[in-house]
């Protein structure tokens, strides 16, 4: 059988192409080479409990097209994302709001906290910042930066906040509301069931082949079909003929716990150095469920060497002009589109990823 798509990789841009191609009424091939749809957004049943194999994933988006859009595959709980911060044995709301404030200072109103804010970034007094430091300090001051920021990125990046650079803050939103919602977006939610069931239903009648890897049978596969959607790593897609695009990594480590409510937040973010995760997820409290026991996951970050998962593509100067030229050779393929975080190399949330797919199919099928 020939096909008209091959699409490799069953993450959400894979699953948003081949559903648009299917309803265009073409005929379509999905493989990934893990053993399960859904890319990093996977969810799987664990003592009843969707668990978030790969981070905590929360969808948001001011779009509401898209808010319609995935609709026809699940229907979205009210989880708003509140996340807590610990720092040795303080606790303290996100993102920073009137919530943090008093907690960090006492300061009651929006005019204690501006003018607290004021005098802490004062006394940095950075003019021209060098470094991460420098600029977090130029823009909360010291007490937030050194509880609520410090050790967290440190941990994220693996290197100390003075040789960072400064770009990687380029804001910090503060709020002066008793507001501690992460997001500023219109819609937000968690599909009810999982994220899989939801990706489920985006691919119900496409054909799947699972735990197949494109590198290992690429010409057979190449022959299966007209034209290929490419999922993976842009890169490894050229045979790393330019050099190899840099990563962050992260380890789960995920536990059963015999109680009902472990850290009362679906996410609860470790601050401070010298505790090696930066997060604790609850499973859960993303569904507000009510199990008998509990599944935590710890979030340890870690360096890329090209064996593990590479998660956050690290967007500096010397990526960046490597993946141009990649990006240049994939402008001259006729017959393959490159799409999601892996193929254009950025950080893409889901509301973006789906975005683009259905751009991507907009241009194709239209
Ligand atoms: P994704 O990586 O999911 O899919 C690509 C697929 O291609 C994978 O399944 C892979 O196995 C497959 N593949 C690669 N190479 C292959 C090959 N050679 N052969 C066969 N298959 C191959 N977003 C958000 O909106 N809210 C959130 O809260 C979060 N949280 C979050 C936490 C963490 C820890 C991360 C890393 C990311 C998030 N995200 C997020 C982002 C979200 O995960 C992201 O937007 C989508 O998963 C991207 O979907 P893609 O299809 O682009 O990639």
């Amino acid at each position: 059988m020939k096909y008209d798509y091959l699409i490799v990789g069953a993450g959400l841009f894979g699953a948003v192409f081949a559903q648009q191609a299917k309803q265009a009424g073409k005929t379509v091939l999905v493989i990934d080479k893990r053993s399960h749809l859904g890319g990093n957004v996977y969810t799987e049943e664990v003592e009843g409990i969707q668990v978030h194999r790969y981070g905590a994933h929360i969808f948001h988006t001011s779009d509401r097209k898209i808010w319609e859009y995935v609709q026809q595959f699940a229907v979205f709980n009210r989880y708003t994302n509140s996340p807590v911060a610990r720092y040795k044995d303080e606790v303290y709301n996100l993102p920073f709001n009137m919530n943090t404030f008093y907690q960090m200072w006492g300061v009651k109103t929006p005019e204690e906290a501006k003018e607290k804010l004021k005098s802490q970034i004062r006394e940095a007094a950075v003019c021209e910042p060098k470094n991460l430091e420098e600029q977090a300090l130029s823009l909360v001051g010291k007490d937030i930066y050194e509880k609520l920021i410090r050790g967290y990125t440190e941990k994220q990046w693996g290197k100390r906040a003075k040789e960072l650079p400064s770009f990687i803050i380029r804001r910090l939103p503060v709020r002066y509301t008793y507001d501690n919602n992460y997001f500023n977006d219109s819609y937000q939610g968690i599909p009810v069931g999982g994220y899989t069931r939801m990706v489920e239903r985006m691919l119900d009648g496409v054909e799947i082949r699972l735990n197949t890897d494109y590198f290992q049978a690429r010409e057979e596969l190449d022959r299966l079909a007209d034209r290929v959607v490419f999922t993976g790593m842009i890169d490894a897609y050229y045979g790393e003929c330019y050099g190899k695009l840099d990563y962050r990594s992260l380890r789960f480590e995920t536990e059963v716990m015999d109680t009902p409510n472990y850290q009362g937040n679906a996410v609860v973010n470790y601050t401070e150095y010298e505790v090696p995760y930066t997060r604790i997820i609850e499973h859960k409290h993303f569904e507000f469920g009510t199990q008998p026991k509990t599944v935590i996951t710890r979030e340890y970050p870690a360096d890329w060497t090209g064996k593990e998962e590479p998660y956050y593509p690290i967007n500096d100067e010397r990526n960046n002009r490597l993946y141009e030229k990649y990006k240049a050779l994939a402008d001259q393929e006729d017959r393959v589109i490159f799409g999601g975080r892996l193929g254009m190399y950025r950080y893409y949330d889901m509301h973006q990823v789906i975005a683009e797919a259905l751009e991507s199919a907009r241009k194709e099928f239209s």
